[in-house]
């Protein structure tokens, strides 16, 4: 509870205190899921620890957006378990957020609605909500659009508002699926490192799925590799970047050296696919 409250108060007045956030860990031990006779992945087991970010990239299809349904409580997995904060999950549990691929907001509501309906749905008072909404929205440099509806911005501050209701209900997990995909190249890379800078002043617990390379390793503490059908972890490389990372990481050779690791992973099973189709 002392986090929570600290974080709204950093949240309000933009102050960072690093270690404030609450943040939780997630461990995933042989987790498997089909959808009728498709197995889509087997044997899935890993770890986050509290405040890191692991990126998870795989060809499309390979599962990821499935897997973090499963994280989020919103679909059964059929073995294995996953549990969060030492909590087993079988439903969706208070405390982890989704920012979604398409963004996900709700047409009809104006920021502002969109990002207090979480806040609304905990069953948070008007008063909090009140006070909790403006920050997240400047948080994540919306300030003055809170009466705008999503058809009437852009695809990038449509996500900023996608991140702001995700945040505002001070999760303990962040559950990343491709966030920046539908955006444009610079307004990504604008993203990208926004959320970074976000994060560094309230680092919490985060699965970041990508198909971008660059991004996996920009953004991860470890890159988990997804391959084959039905898909496991293939390869797990530690992405040892300092943090705060920002434009210079993308300059430095151990990003090159890091994104070239992880592209020959991702190339090797192209290449198997390729010739299985060809045969
Ligand atoms: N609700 C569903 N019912 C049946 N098959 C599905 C469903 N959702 C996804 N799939 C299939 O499961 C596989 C993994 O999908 P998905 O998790 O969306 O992959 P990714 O996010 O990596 O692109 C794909 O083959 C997809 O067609
Ligand atoms: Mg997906």
């Amino acid at each position: 509870m002392a986090n929570r409250t600290i974080a709204v108060a950093t949240a309000l007045t933009g102050i960072s205190t690093r270690s404030a956030t609450a943040a939780a860990a997630i461990r995933l031990r042989a987790v498997a899921k089909r959808y009728g006779a498709i197995d889509v992945f087997r044997d899935i087991s890993f770890e986050v620890g509290e405040r890191e970010i692991v990126a998870i990239v795989g060809p499309s299809g390979c599962g990821k957006t499935t897997l973090l349904r499963c994280i989020d409580g919103l679909l059964m997995i059929d073995a294995g378990e996953i549990v969060i904060d030492e909590q087993r999950v079988s439903s969706p549990i208070a405390g982890v957020a989704m920012v979604f691929q398409h963004f996900g907001l709700f047409p009809w509501k104006t920021v502002y609605a969109n990002v207090a309906y979480g806040l609304r749905m905990a069953g948070v008072s008007k008063d909090e909500i009140a006070r909790r909404v403006p920050a997240f929205i400047n948080l994540v440099g919306l300030g003055g659009f809170e009466a705008a509806y999503p058809y009437q911005m852009s695809g990038g501050m449509q996500q900023r508002c996608g991140l702001a209701r995700a945040l505002a209900v001070e999760p303990s997990v962040l559950l990343m699926d491709e966030p920046f995909a539908a955006v444009d190249a610079q307004t990504r890379e604008i993203l990208q490192f926004e959320l970074l800078r976000i994060w560094e002043s309230r680092p919490t617990t985060m699965v970041f799925v990508t198909h971008s390379i660059e991004e996996a390793v920009l953004m991860g503490d470890r890159v988990l590799v997804l391959r084959g059908r039905p898909s496991h972890i293939d390869e797990v490389i530690k992405i040892d970047l300092p943090r705060p990372r920002n434009r210079e990481t993308l300059r430095s050779p151990r990003f090159a050296d890091l994104r070239e690791r992880v592209w020959a992973t991702l190339m090797s099973e192209a290449r198997e696919a390729e010739f299985k189709l060809e045969r």
